[in-house]
């Protein structure tokens, strides 16, 4: 949209990008100036009623500066970041009338729905908003299927995944491919395997495990695990090229069988990966290794997998089930993780979960005897305030224009943040 001073407007677009879960994880850098991945990863797209990022660029010729604001605080300097760089100058290359755009500074903000230091992918949805507000802003138009993803993965690897829904893989490509203007890695891009509605019994519940803070970021820690792990090169080598085939086959089969095994060993490799870096490092904790005993004693209890767990850079677990399991599983972690507000509050009202729906049905739920006595032999004691939140979502679309302007953070007036 665009403001009523017709001597110097501004021209405005807001959209709304989602986060995603890796089942096969990206770690490690190829090329770290055009950030290529080692090897090819795959993930789900996650839905963006319950988690996402919303981004609004404007340009104008009354901007002096390009300028970025994050939740309302504006990140000073920012702009000149390589990551911003590449994304606003990605996009303006690729408008409907370059000559237009070319001059024109930018301001971006973007608020998250999710805490960002929960680690829950926020620079993900958040580079993937920033691609896909600019590209709409200025019509943006790919030469080729894919090409905008390759601008949002040099804002971050995982970024490029979230500009489609459903099922999506990042291959890796291939240095030699490069685009008309001369940019390599024009390969190096997402690649949409089956839409959100392929799968639509496929949910995941997301347990937000308290901890101070991240770390080692996930561009430092590819970077010391590429220099010295031996596990990943093996991973690289071997371990990567079969999974992406078997879990491609998996997820348009639904066989969540296979699907499940697949996510969970990749999730355990890439944190032995960490463990194999010199010197190590730990993103799961005492309580994100209990998750892992508990999901592994219910599947077997069950006789099939019935829910997998995987966990990025961080100690939060991200569990991949089916609607038919999701009320049990939702109920066994609320019974082993209870909600860290007083014991007297409801689980439904304290907003321990974000889907009151969920969390009615999870607390009318009765957990199985035998399913409790298999589990408790984890030795897990119920114990509350180990993880602060429980998320309930599914897969959802890639980004999506918001042309309602309340749902702007920028000011029609002035291009400030509101
Ligand atoms: C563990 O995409 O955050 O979540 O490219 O350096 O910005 P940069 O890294 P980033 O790394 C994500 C790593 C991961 C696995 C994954 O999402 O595939």
């Amino acid at each position: 949209s665009t403001n009523d001073d017709e001597s110097s407007p501004i021209w405005m677009a807001t959209v709304s990008a989602p986060t995603n879960i890796a089942c096969i994880k990206y770690w490690g850098k190829k090329d770290a100036k055009w950030n290529t991945p080692t090897n090819d990863s795959v993930s789900v797209t996650l839905d963006q009623k319950d988690l996402r990022a919303v981004t609004t660029a404007a340009a104008s010729i009354k901007f002096e500066k390009d300028r970025l604001w994050l939740n309302g605080e504006e990140e000073v300097g920012a702009s000149d970041s390589k990551r911003f760089r590449a994304c606003v100058d990605g996009v303006k290359a690729l408008a409907a009338d370059p000559s237009k755009w070319k001059d024109l500074k930018i301001h971006v903000s973007s608020y998250n729905t999710f805490p960002t230091a929960a680690g829950l992918a926020s620079s993900a949805a958040g580079y993937a908003a920033l691609v896909a507000a600019l590209a709409e802003l200025m019509s943006a138009k790919e030469t080729y299927q894919g090409q905008l993803t390759t601008i949002a993965r040099q804002g971050s690897g995982s970024a490029c995944r979230s500009l489609y829904g459903g099922f999506v893989a990042w291959k890796a490509g291939s240095a030699e491919v490069s685009t008309e203007g001369g940019t390599p890695w024009a390969d190096s891009m997402a690649v949409q395997i089956a839409d959100e509605n392929h799968w639509p019994e496929l949910r995941a519940v997301i347990m937000v495990v308290s901890d101070e803070k991240k770390d080692t970021s996930s561009t430092a820690g590819m970077s010391t695990s590429v220099a010295t792990s031996t596990l990943l090169q093996h991973r690289i080598a071997k371990v990567v090229p079969e999974r992406m085939a078997s879990i491609e086959k998996a997820f348009l089969e639904k066989d969540f069988e296979s699907f499940g095994e697949l996510t969970m060993k990749d999730s355990n490799q890439f944190h032995s990966v960490c463990a194999d870096t010199y010197p190590p490092i730990f993103y799961m904790n005492d309580v994100s290794r209990t998750i892992v005993r508990i999901v592994h004693a219910y599947n077997k209890w069950a006789g099939e997998t019935r829910v997998a767990y995987t966990y990025d850079a961080g100690p939060n677990a991200v569990l991949y089930t089916l609607e038919k399991y999701v009320v049990e599983v939702g109920a066994l972690m609320a019974h082993y993780f209870p909600s860290p507000a007083t014991a007297t509050t409801a689980a439904a009202a304290d907003g321990y979960f974000n889907d009151s729906t969920f969390a009615n049905d999870v607390t009318a739920f009765t957990l199985n005897s035998e399913l409790l006595a298999a589990t408790n032999k984890t030795g897990r004691v119920p114990n509350a305030g180990d993880v602060k939140k429980i998320y309930h979502t599914k897969s959802g679309p890639g980004p999506q224009v918001l042309s309602n302007e309340k749902d702007g953070n920028l000011d029609l007036k002035t291009g400030l943040n509101t």
